[in-house]
């Protein structure tokens, strides 16, 4: 690939750029295209969504890109709200139609990849409807507990997506076993429920009759 390709890293979380596992985990993908001497560039979608400016000028890097990287949160088996919105945008105005190239990153709280089936199935979709190629995508669970096994496993996909070729399934060991992940989540509802002077009415069932 030339020095003129350009990448663009999509953040789709509110936690936003340097702060959320969205753009952690993008940020490994763009620096291994970086390193493959593609221009990049990252925006966050919810900084985007907050002005006419913004959202333009966000619109018009878009246009300037051949390969785009989606990285966000799964929010109920789906997409946050601003990006599900952007993502109207971008089909209504036909931005990157026939020239841009999509790889998405999907990650959810919840140990099973899988969690992530429907919300790919809903970028893919997206894809299309944007007339952008679909280079693929990968959708990873409690990503934010792992750090050196996922950036082992996305770091290569950059091959693939530079070359604009279909980018290959990362292997990756689940996050954690199920019943560590229970155990986990179990001490944390017991010290958010001390925290708030709840712990009593852990197991209430107020809409019982
Ligand atoms: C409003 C909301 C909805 C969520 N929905 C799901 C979900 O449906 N399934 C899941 O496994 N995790 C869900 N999560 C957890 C996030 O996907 C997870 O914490 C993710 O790692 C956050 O990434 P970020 O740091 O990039 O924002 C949800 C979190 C929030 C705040």
């Amino acid at each position: 690939m030339t020095a003129e390709k350009r990448a663009l890293l999509l953040v789709g979380s509110p936690r936003g750029i340097g702060h959320s596992t969205s753009d952690r985990l993008g940020s490994i993908v763009l620096d291994a295209l970086k390193s493959r001497d593609v221009d990049t560039e990252k925006l966050h979608v919810h900084a985007a969504m907050d002005s006419p400016t913004a959202l333009e000028s966000a619109l018009a890097a878009i246009g300037a890109a051949d390969t785009v990287i989606l990285s966000l949160p799964l929010y109920v088996d789906s997409f946050p709200a601003p990006v599900i919105a952007f993502l109207e945008r971008i089909v209504q105005q036909r931005i990157g139609a026939g020239r841009a190239r999509v790889f998405v990153i999907i990650q959810c709280g919840f140990p099973e990849k899988e969690q992530n089936a429907t919300a790919l199935a809903i970028a893919e979709r997206f894809a299309a409807e944007a007339g952008w190629s679909w280079l693929g995508g990968v959708g990873l669970g409690a990503a934010e507990w792992q750090h050196k096994d996922v950036a082992l496993a996305l770091a290569p996909l950059a091959e693939a997506i530079a070359n604009g070729t279909a980018v290959p399934q990362p292997v990756l060991r689940r996050a954690m076993p199920a019943w560590l992940y229970r155990f986990g989540g179990n001490v944390m509802w017991r010290l958010a429920a001390r925290k708030h002077h709840a712990t009593r009415s852990l197991r209430a069932r107020p809409y019982d009759s």
